[in-house]
């Protein structure tokens, strides 16, 4: 049963530096238009298969780009064409500086609760660092425009191991977080992706990075300060006031089936992994001619899937099944001495500085 839906919304009003999404700077009315019609269509290709959205998440690039009224007409066209639960988690990526109370009451009343913000830093330091094209308070704005409109289910992006960052500065950044009123927390380590703009200062030196001893004393130091704030660490990068985690992101790192439409889109179906292309303008006209715009497909077999279990799970604080590893027991064993994982009641599951060392642990102990 496919449980979540996921929509690319692939145009954003600048490029930062650092960003590796597929998205690119544009803002034409027509090609928004059009790529809503695409989406629609994109949709019918679906319509025979087992669904029942609890979630649905529209993702970026900044689907807040769009006006509110074309967000209307897709959940319009999912809820008159498909089986949606009563209640669904209803997620929206918003750029600060884009939406205004008007906009947000407008996504309230058609059924949008959950607002996930870009806002990476308050430190107008940072900002400037990552090429952001909006203030502190443009976030302010965002976040008080979004409560009283009514939304109340509310993540704020954090990004650090920034040029020069101190510990210090984090936490300023972090009392400024806990002290809204917002019930999630995801906070990214600053990745500097080869091909980005970000990728190549760091190789020229024009960029520093953190070194990696002040890189996990800034992660030891947000699961702390998190933990005191009443955030409950779920995930790798991902704290929750209690009953307030993501739907549609625990789909993923559950193994669940969801659907991905968009450019570049992602969906696991059946057993099998399929991506859309990220060329825009093939996947549109793909879709146009009638044919689904896939490029990858893999299909899961038995070993496969057990591995996923083990990849995906490891992210979420509550671990794995143990038996999933059963045959590894002597590499567990060894991994216990060293403090990278905990085993509790019949669960392993990663350490903190064993989520810093997540993915070689993980490639240890798949198959
Ligand atoms: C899909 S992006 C879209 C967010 C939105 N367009 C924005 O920029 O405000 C979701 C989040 O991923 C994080 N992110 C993107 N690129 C990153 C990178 N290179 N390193 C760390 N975090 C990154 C940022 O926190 C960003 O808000
Ligand atoms: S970080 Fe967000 S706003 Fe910046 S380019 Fe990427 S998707 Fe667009």
């Amino acid at each position: 049963m496919i449980k979540g839906l996921y929509i690319h919304i692939p145009f954003c009003n600048i490029k930062c530096p650092y960003c590796d999404f597929t998205s690119i700077t544009l803002y034409d009315e027509n090609i928004f238009k059009s790529y809503i019609e695409i989406l629609k269509k994109e949709l019918t290709f679906y319509q025979n298969e087992n669904i029942k959205f609890e979630t649905v998440y529209f993702g970026g690039g900044t689907p807040s780009i769009l006006r509110t009224d074309y967000i209307e007409e897709i959940l319009n066209f999912i809820r008159n064409n498909f089986n949606v639960i009563k209640n669904p988690e209803i997620t929206l990526e918003v750029n600060p500086k884009t939406y205004r109370y008007e906009d947000f009451s407008h996504l309230r009343e058609i059924g949008v609760n959950r607002v996930s913000i870009g806002s990476q830093s308050f430190l107008e330091k940072n900002l400037k660092l990552l090429g952001r094209n909006h203030l502190a308070e443009d976030t302010f704005e965002t976040v008080e425009d979004t409560l009283k409109a009514g939304i109340k289910n509310i993540n704020l992006d954090l990004i650090y191991g920034i040029q020069g960052q101190s510990l210090k500065e984090l936490e300023k950044d972090l009392e400024i977080y806990t002290s809204l009123e917002i019930t999630h927390i995801s906070a990214y380590m600053l990745t500097a992706y080869n091909e980005t703009p970000l990728g190549k200062l760091v190789k020229k030196g024009e960029f520093k990075l953190p070194t990696d001893e002040e890189l996990e004393a800034m992660y030891f130091f947000i699961i702390k300060f998190l933990k005191e704030k009443e955030f409950y660490h779920y995930e790798l990068s991902n704290w929750a006031k209690e009953g307030y985690e993501c739907k549609h992101n625990l789909f993923y790192w559950e193994n669940v089936n969801f659907l991905g439409i968009g450019v570049s889109a992602w969906s696991y179906v059946g057993n099998v992994r399929f991506g859309n292309t990220k060329n825009l303008f093939e996947y549109m006209e793909k879709v146009k001619d009638g044919v689904k715009p896939v490029l990858f497909r893999e299909e899961l077999r038995e070993r496969d899937l057990i591995n996923e279990r083990i990849m995906l799970g490891l992210r979420l604080t509550k671990g794995i099944d143990k038996n999933l590893i059963k045959n590894k027991q002597n590499l567990i064993e060894e991994l216990k001495n060293e403090k990278l994982i905990e085993e509790v009641r019949g669960k392993i599951k990663l350490s903190p500085k064993g989520f810093l060392l997540s993915n070689y642990i993980i490639s240890k102990l798949l198959d």
